[in-house]
């Protein structure tokens, strides 16, 4: 039986810091570390990067400048025009110009601060969203999903309402920031270490950067200290710099990140506007849904694409919507580009229809619920995502039901009812809300081709496994979680596999670690390679034991046949003698998907998780401040492969989650730079902002209706999703607040400034 509630593999070394993260690796004695020179304005011309003081400096510096990279000054992991320092315009403010190097990390960063680049005035920047839409300054083409006639069915409609609103952006704050480590070695071969999500993007980036072929940079990454999606494209600029210092220098370069400089000089979640006319009936049946989204793509594209397709393809949440029309609108502006984080676009998709839905809620003056259910997917109102993708087996029902009772839900309510006309009458200043949330998320990335993976097992002549696969570590469990895998298979111990380093050189051509699909993938690859030996050990052991290969049976360490048995290591050691290959590779790729990018039409997710959640808040009616009280969640893991690991996933990001829309702001200056740029002016959610009454449940018996591995479902990202629930608390104890209040104009994050406004509005 897998151990379902096997300990994270580094638990105890995270916990007691023996875990080695790449800033953690000895210093060689000739290793240079780097440091940013970044732009002081947000947009113009360089006219000259003046580095005359270094001269003075009492300690060794070199500059690195674009003029000295020998391939391309390109990382853009969809479209080019992607440089990883500037050349000739800056696009936002804090952009790397360029890379001073020193002895150590300290004199690096001084030197840096002392580099002047000297800027002519090209025009203004473009600091807004509205400002860049009116300016169609865009990124892309805007991308548009579309169903039915939403202009009949608008006219149609008994009602309609149009608002807008905006949601905030959000920094990945991992408590590890950039890093990359680059050993040159001979013939022009690279080992970078890296903080990324994406080994074999590092590999070309910095291929292109340095115009060297693949086969010669091994990318390596033994575990991340947090990505949350941060590191999936832009662990490259770092890498890439890295490499370009030490392809100039031949030495080993490290270029480590202070905050200032990661949250300065890295994308973030994108923060978007939303516009929207929604038609529906008396019952708060949605007929139309007309919409305009603005994302904020930064000064380059990045995955800004992919997001946006992510957030269109999740306005739909867990509601048929029988006709559509989401126009995305990639803005180009000048700050930094924003990139992938937890949910991919998800999240900003699914607030939207939450906050839509919750117009049409106010408007006719019913319970939120009650328009949910009119809404949701099902036989009768239909099954058919806009984008053409069959929701075949909601489980909707199941985990609102479930969510109810875990949540004791409706006797809450006549209690907090109770609460607030207590506070109101008694002239007091706290009001409650409680609210639901449910949600689908579609797993697979969007893209086809990135739905593939590899893994490659060894087996020693001792017994002992060792595994390799192309997922990274970042915190998420994958690493167990794919070990759990390959001890099942074999049947024998999960210590008796041993976990080791992402690297491209053992396993190629990998995909980023995203999308929540690392176990999926990567479970399924390293079941492949195990199962291939596995088979080949079958075959021998029949022959040992004069035995039918049915008669073989692996089992607690041992592989028996009838009344015959030996250990693993007894079998393994037997292979080796007797020449057969305890060694194989394993692949996998998702089955099923399919999707036309250009009409965004297709089966892009190979099924869909769900889960609720119920969330009530206290608010301070003076003082706009608020809490979340309690939070009770169900979520769809399927077959959870390790009930402990998903538990945690689950927990931590609802309170991301929690931190995205209450309290984690962006701050930028009139001139673009921004402000917030370390935990004393970035509010993080801390331990006491966490619900005092949290209660997280694995929806049972709820193996996945599609062959993943063991029937388990992805759970990396989804439960983000899940804080939107706590914005909806908030909006209903405004409303108990001032009935009068319109909480449907609340933008994300819900500051306490954000609150007051709309109490008192
Ligand atoms: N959990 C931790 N502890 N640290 C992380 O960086 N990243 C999240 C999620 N959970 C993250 C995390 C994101 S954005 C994704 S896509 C998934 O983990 C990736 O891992 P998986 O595919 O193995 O779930
Ligand atoms: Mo996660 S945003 O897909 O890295």
């Amino acid at each position: 039986m897998m151990n379902k509630v096997a300990f994270h593999d580094s638990s105890i070394r995270h916990t007691t810091g023996q875990a080695i993260y790449i800033d953690d690796i000895p210093d060689q004695e000739n290793l240079l570390h780097g440091g940013l020179v970044l732009s002081k304005c947000a947009f113009g011309k360089i006219k000259k990067i003046n580095y005359s003081k270094l001269s003075n400096l009492p300690f060794y510096t070199k500059i690195i400048m674009a003029k000295d990279i020998p391939g391309e000054n390109e990382i853009g992991p969809i479209k080019n025009g992607e440089p990883i320092l500037a050349e000739d315009i800056i696009t936002y403010y804090g952009q790397p110009v360029a890379i001073i190097l020193a002895n150590t990390h300290q004199e690096a960063i001084y030197a840096a601060n002392l580099v002047e680049v000297e800027i002519e005035f090209i025009d203004d920047p473009i600091l807004t969203l509205d400002e860049a839409y009116s300016k169609k300054s865009f990124l892309d083409d805007p991308i548009i999903l579309e169903k039915g006639s939403v202009e009949n069915e608008m006219d149609r409609s008994k009602f309609k309402v149009s608002d807008s609103f905006e949601i905030g952006g959000q920094d990945h704050f991992y408590l590890e920031t950039h890093v990359a480590l680059t050993f040159p070695g001979e013939n022009n071969e690279y080992t970078v270490w890296s903080s990324t999500q994406h080994p074999t993007e590092v590999q070309h980036g910095v291929g292109k950067v340095l115009k060297v072929p693949s086969a010669k940079i091994d990318s390596k990454v033994r575990r991340l200290g947090g990505g949350f999606g941060g590191k999936e494209s832009q662990a490259t600029i770092f890498a890439a710099m890295s490499a370009l210092c030490a392809f100039v220098t031949q030495q080993p370069v490290k270029i480590r990140l202070n905050r200032h400089d990661d949250m300065t000089a890295s994308g973030k979640r994108h923060n978007f506007k939303i516009y929207f006319t929604v038609g529906f009936s008396s019952k708060g049946k949605i007929n139309a849904l007309d919409l305009k989204l603005l994302s904020n793509g930064g000064n380059v594209l990045d995955l800004s694409g992919p997001v946006m397709t992510r957030a269109l393809t999740h306005l739909d949440n867990c509601y048929f919507i029988k006709s559509i029309k989401a126009i995305g609108y990639i803005c180009k502006t000048n700050t930094v580009s924003n990139t992938a984080f937890r949910g991919f676009g998800g999240p900003q998709g699914m607030l939207a229809i939450e906050n839509i839905i919750y117009s049409v809620a106010q408007f006719l003056k019913k319970p939120l619920d009650e328009i949910r259910h009119v809404n949701y997917y099902s036989k009768s109102n239909g099954l058919t995502t806009p984008y053409g993708q069959v929701v075949t087996k909601p489980r909707i029902d199941r985990v609102i039901k479930e969510i109810y009772e875990f949540s004791d839900y409706h006797k809450r309510l006549q209690t907090i009812k109770k609460f607030n006309l207590d506070q109101t009458r008694n002239k007091l200043p706290f009001r409650k809300g409680l609210a639901l949330m449910p949600a689908k998320f579609g797993i697979s990335f969007n893209k086809p081709s990135f739905n593939q993976a590899g893994a490659l097992v060894h087996i020693y002549s001792d017994g002992s496994v060792r595994l390799n696969h192309g997922g990274t570590e970042m915190g998420q469990g994958l690493f167990v979680k794919v070990a759990q895998v390959v001890a099942e298979c074999f049947k024998i111990p999960l210590d008796q596999i041993h976990i080791t380093s992402t690297n491209t050189a053992e396993v190629p051509n990998t995909s980023a670690t995203a999308a929540s699909s690392g176990s999926d993938l990567n479970g399924m690859a390293a079941w492949d390679a195990a199962s291939k030996i596995k088979n080949r050990m079958i075959n021998h052991a029949s022959q040992l034991f004069q035995k039918h290969k049915s008669e073989i049976i692996f089992e607690n360490g041992r592989i028996l046949a009838g009344n015959k048995s030996l250990s693993f290591s007894e079998l393994t050691f037997s292979c080796w003698e007797n020449r057969i290959s305890l060694s194989s590779t394993g692949f996998y790729k998702t089955p099923k998907i399919h999707w036309d990018q250009g009409k965004l039409k297709g089966h892009p997710y190979f099924y869909f998780t769900w889960g609720a959640a119920v969330s009530e808040a206290l608010i301070d009616i003076n003082t706009g401040e608020s809490r979340i009280l309690q939070a009770d969640i169900i979520q769809d893991c399927g077959n959870s492969l390790n009930e402990n690991i998903d538990i945690g996933q689950i927990e931590g990001g609802f309170i991301q989650g929690l931190g995205w829309l209450t309290c984690e702001e962006l701050h930028f200056s009139q001139d673009g730079k921004l402000l917030t740029t370390g935990p004393s002016t970035y509010k993080l959610p801390g331990s006491r902002d966490a619900p005092p009454k949290f209660k997280v449940k694995l929806l049972e018996n709820a193996d996945n209706d599609e062959k993943t591995i063991f029937r388990s479902k992805a759970v990396g990202e989804p439960p983000i999703l899940l804080a939107i629930s706590h914005l909806l608390a908030l909006k209903d104890a405004i409303k108990a607040a001032n009935p009068l209040s319109r909480p449907e104009l609340l933008n994300s994050p819900a500051t306490p400034s954000e609150i007051l406004k709309v109490i008192r509005a």
